[in-house]
């Protein structure tokens, strides 16, 4: 199995991406492979909203989008990290999920596309306050996202109070959660697919 962790903080060390390292590292030790992006190093811009989408569902601008369409497309299972940003999930994590738009298009309008079989997606969120309601604004958009791509939301994970970056270390049990998240989609998918 491979896990595809996608790291939608801007800030390189920072909260959203150590948790997304741990529960990566989770996902390891029950036994899966694992891939991180993180959207702030790569180039791509928001959905234009063209409608030209290609038959097989990836989006005609070419920048480095393209690469995540190929590593969603090989993933087995996605964990997806963003920080709350005013009460929603970070640009760079929604400009990611717009730019699939061209996948919704080619499945559900012009029906070029087929979905692939259901795969199992986690949600990492951190914030610096302790707003409920920013998280499930956030796991609302993630789970549409999710269903949009027919990856089954297999649960999520809000840790709070962390505003300076890599102020999570300090929270054992934020990182042991993560990490036991990772672990436990791996298991979850093995007991569906007999491995
Ligand atoms: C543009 C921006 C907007 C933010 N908005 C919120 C917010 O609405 N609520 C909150 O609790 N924290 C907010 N924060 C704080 C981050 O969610 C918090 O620092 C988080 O730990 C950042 O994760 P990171 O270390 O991975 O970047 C905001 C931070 C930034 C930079």
């Amino acid at each position: 199995m491979l896990v595809l962790g996608i790291n939608g903080s801007p800030r390189k060390g920072g909260n959203t991406e150590i948790l997304l390292d741990c529960a990566l590292a989770g996902a390891k030790r029950a036994g899966a492979e694992t891939l991180k992006i993180n959207l702030g190093e790569l180039n791509f811009s928001p959905c234009k909203s063209c409608a030209k989408a290609k038959k097989n569902g990836e989006c005609i601008v070419i920048d480095d989008m393209q690469k995540i369409y190929s590593a969603v497309k090989n993933a087995d299972g996605l964990i997806l990290a963003s920080p709350v940003y005013f009460g929603s999930i970070s640009a760079q994590t929604k400009m990611l999920i717009d730019r699939f738009q061209c996948h919704w298009a080619a499945v559900y309008q012009h029906k070029t596309l087929k979905q692939q079989a259901e795969r199992p997606g986690f949600f990492l969120c951190a914030e610096a306050g302790s707003q409920n309601s920013f998280f499930e604004n956030s796991r609302f958009i993630v789970r549409n996202f999710f269903t949009t791509l027919n990856i089954k939301y297999f649960g999520g994970l809000l840790c709070t109070g962390l505003e300076a970056a890599a102020e999570v270390l300090k929270r054992k049990e934020c990182l042991e959660k993560a990490e036991q998240e990772g672990f436990d989609l791996v298991r979850g998918y093995n007991e569906v697919h007999k491995v």
